[in-house]
């Protein structure tokens, strides 16, 4: 049956609501949170994917979360995807959401609280009946300010049938217009989510009237098979992240489920409104401004997800694609021609070519990033698309960076102390530093540590080639942690040590943003949720 819903008006029964959560369930994630900037863009590549609803963020969390929401919601003003706030069931929550969402055209309120005996006894302290009437006073108030009312039922796979009917009656009663069942810990298997979504639709009054809600955590590996299980079971809404990204495991990836539906139309005959050639540059955008890439084999977006290694299976491609692909690279925005430009290429064609690699960028960036290409081009024969990628994400995606390398060199060689001595700007004061250190990568950073002083602990640096041959760029990965937060860096360069130089830059840039970021533990430490 079609359901007529507030912000979405008359919905197909075939189609699927994609509600993106990477800027929530996701950023909460140890790692990946962003800054109001990066956000921002991340809020832009979502839109254009098509995504239909994007949760912006967990406004009662800290003041830095209700001001990205609220600037997402500035953003999508005049039109563009629903935007949502999360809340718990307080008042106070509620109302900083609805506070936060306000200025979007389309506004959502996802209000939850947990329905299992686990976590009603031991997390909440409440009794069943009081979080029924929770239940019933959260989405009461929450319809008061906007029409379109998500409520979820948290750890909702492992509660109670009896009591999560109970639940999912009252929020509908109350004017709920979507009904999310969480599989929180990422605990069930396909057959048990398919039970839960029957019976709801089944046995709840007023089932028929709202969009029921699949939001899968994938501790056991399976949030995206048992998202498509709540789909064949009558859920209509998917709730999901970029690249997978989430609490732990993470959610279900977003270009996985798009993906199977997309390939799989003769039994999942469902359809979304995902621009499936945008999925590759949202992957690695997220990529990029989180400094986590995807595994190589992630299926999608990872390196090798297109890739035949094996003689028999280049072969049988070379015959016929068909023979081992399900779908095409392009569907997904991998392009065929990664041979790109040369030293003569000039300013346009390097214009053209980020507009086609996604990237919009201002005359200064497309300047500096132009420079580093030119650059890169003198010491590299071949330029790949994905040095170009490499180069504009390091060089110009992160704007703003306080600090800034200007200049490095080093001298090292069998029998003496390797010495680094570089330039940085901090805050547009250049400043030198010397140093020694064990190795060309030690003494590199000694010198950055000695103009930005700093406690944290180097966790991982991890050195890969961008693409093949001796001349390749190699991008490294700078982990580093202070009091307990984790920032990445990455940087990339043909050279090594160049490369390490500016992950370090970067990671500590983030320290630094970490540093003043706003957010009272006693306030954020019981709103995280899962
Ligand atoms: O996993 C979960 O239960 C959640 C809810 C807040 C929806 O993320
Ligand atoms: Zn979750």
């Amino acid at each position: 049956m079609a359901i007529n819903h507030p912000s979405f008006g008359t919905i197909a029964d075939n189609r699927v609501i994609v509600f993106d959560t990477t800027l929530r369930d996701g950023e909460q994630s140890p790692g990946f949170s962003m800054n109001l900037e990066e956000k921002l863009r991340m809020a832009e590549a979502l839109a254009e994917l098509g995504v239909d609803v994007m949760e912006a963020g967990f406004p009662i969390a800290s003041q830095g979360d209700f001001e990205s929401v609220q600037s997402i919601a500035q953003r999508f003003a005049k039109g563009g995807p629903v935007v949502c706030g999360l809340s718990r069931s307080a008042p106070g929550d509620i109302l900083r959401a609805v506070e936060a969402v306000k200025p979007a055209a389309r506004q959502r309120i996802h209000t939850f609280i947990s329905t299992s005996d686990l976590h009603m006894r031991v997390k909440l302290r409440m009794t069943p009946e009081a979080v029924l009437e929770a239940v019933t006073n959260s989405v009461s108030l929450a319809r008061n300010h906007v029409a379109d009312v998500e409520w979820s039922a948290e750890d909702g796979s492992r509660t109670d049938p009896d009591f999560l009917c109970r639940c999912v009656e009252a929020a509908i009663k109350a004017g709920a217009t979507t009904i999310n069942i969480p599989d929180t810990v990422g605990y069930a298997v396909p057959e048990d989510i398919a039970r839960i979504f029957s019976m709801l639709r089944e046995r709840v009054p007023g089932a028929d009237g709202v969009i029921f809600s699949a939001h899968n955590h994938d501790d056991l590996g399976l949030a995206v098979a048992n998202t498509i299980a709540a789909l064949h079971a009558g859920a209509r809404q998917v709730e999901a992240t970029i690249n997978g990204i989430g609490e732990r495991a993470g959610n279900a990836a977003l270009e996985e489920v798009a993906m199977a539906l997309r390939t799989r139309q003769d039994v999942i005959p469902f359809s979304t409104g995902i621009v499936t050639q945008n999925i590759l540059r949202t992957s690695r955008l997220l990529a990029t401004i989180t400094s986590f890439d995807v595994q190589p084999n992630k299926a999608i977006v990872g390196r090798n997800a297109f890739a035949h290694e094996s003689g028999i299976h280049q072969d049988g491609v070379l015959k016929d694609k068909a023979t081992y692909e399900i779908m095409t690279p392009e569907s997904v925005g991998w392009t065929t021609n990664s041979l790109v430009m040369g030293k003569h290429s000039g300013r346009a064609a390097f214009r053209d070519k980020l507009s086609m690699l996604g990237y919009t960028l201002g005359d200064n960036q497309l300047n500096d990033a132009f420079r580093r290409f030119k650059d890169l081009a003198d010491r590299k024969k071949v330029v790949y698309d994905e040095d170009i990628v490499a180069l504009v994400d390091d060089e110009v995606v992160r704007i703003k960076d306080r600090v800034k390398l200007l200049a490095l060199t080093v001298a090292t060689g069998m029998g003496t102390r390797p010495t680094a001595s570089l330039v940085l700007e901090v805050d547009g004061e250049r400043c030198d530093a010397v140093a020694g250190g064990d190795g060309a990568v030690d003494a590199t950073f000694n010198a950055l540590q000695q103009v930005v002083p700093h406690k944290a602990e180097l966790k991982l640096y991890a050195v890969q080639s961008v693409t093949g041959g001796t001349d390749a760029q190699a991008r490294v990965t700078v982990r580093l942690e202070e009091e307990g937060k984790l920032v990445d860096g990455q940087g990339a360069d043909t050279d090594t040590i160049v490369a390490s130089a500016r992950a370090y830059v970067h990671a500590l840039n983030k320290l630094l943003a970490k540093r003043v970021r706003t957010a009272p533990p006693e306030i954020l430490a019981p709103a995280q949720a899962g």
